[in-house]
């Protein structure tokens, strides 16, 4: 079984010349973790908002976990994103007037898994924001009160929330240091281990590429005119 699944995928920017993506074909097996590089501009934010359902296609299929996602109403694919795909965004959208805490369960609040309590969601928000190494007494802060690299492992355990098929990670280490830098990559690693979740994985960092059971340049998979 296959996780993602891509067919004639093309995509374009209504204000570019040319095509941004065009991805005949790929597909990443259930469980496996992908290291997806490429320069910048070339098109991997737009590919992870597109396997999110965040854009749509311009043309071709987006299939995730066995469901076309283009198929789903905007409703059912809000639902079927929280329910199935923790997203760690490049800029990592946590909301600024929410604490650590509740940006962290925030997503579990719109999935239709309800087999969490409140409580129970914390207590598992506090187990991740721990092993991420943010200090206890940060996490009833405002996210305006912490440093970027707080806020990145903060986007980190709310992706990890509920444990989710699908783990996308979008250059989630570029504002930690060497030592958060490894407890991030652990977490990454364990949650998805435990969990059985597929890890998608954009980087520029070379250094982490080994850790992955595979990895694409996406100007390898994508047939489009150039960088623009
Ligand atoms: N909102 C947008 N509107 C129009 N064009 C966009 C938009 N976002 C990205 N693009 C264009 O799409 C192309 C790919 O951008 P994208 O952000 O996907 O690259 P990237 O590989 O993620 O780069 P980086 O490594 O810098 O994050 C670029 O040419 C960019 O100008
Ligand atoms: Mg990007």
């Amino acid at each position: 079984m296959n996780i993602i699944e891509l067919s004639n995928l093309t995509f374009h920017w209504p204000n570019q010349s040319e095509l941004t993506l065009n991805i005949p074909s790929f597909t990443q097996k259930q469980g496996s973790k992908l290291f997806i590089k490429g320069p910048s501009g070339s098109g991997k934010s737009t590919l992870l908002s597109l396997l999110t359902g965040i854009l749509s296609p311009t043309s071709g299929c987006v299939t995730i976990n066995g469901t076309d996602i283009n198929q789903l109403s905007s409703n059912q694919r809000d639902r079927f994103r929280a329910d199935n795909i923790g997203y760690i965004f490049q800029q990592f959208n946590l909301l600024p007037y929410l604490s650590v805490i509740d940006n962290v369960i925030l997503p579990y609040q719109f999935s239709s898994k309800k087999t969490l309590s409140i409580k129970e969601l914390r207590i598992e928000a506090t187990r991740l924001l721990t092993q991420l190494q943010l200090p206890a007494s940060h996490f009833n802060k405002p996210i305006t009160d912490l440093s970027i690299g707080q806020q990145q492992r903060v986007a980190a355990a709310r992706a990890f929330i509920g444990k989710p098929k699908l783990i996308i990670a979008d250059e989630p280490t570029s504002a930690l240091d060497h030592e958060t830098r490894f407890a991030f990559i652990e977490l990454l690693m364990n949650e998805c281990g435990n969990s059985n979740a597929s890890l998608l994985f954009v980087s520029h960092d070379p250094s982490l590429e080994s850790l992955f059971d595979q990895s694409i340049d996406l100007r390898e998979l994508n047939k489009a005119g150039g960088i623009s």
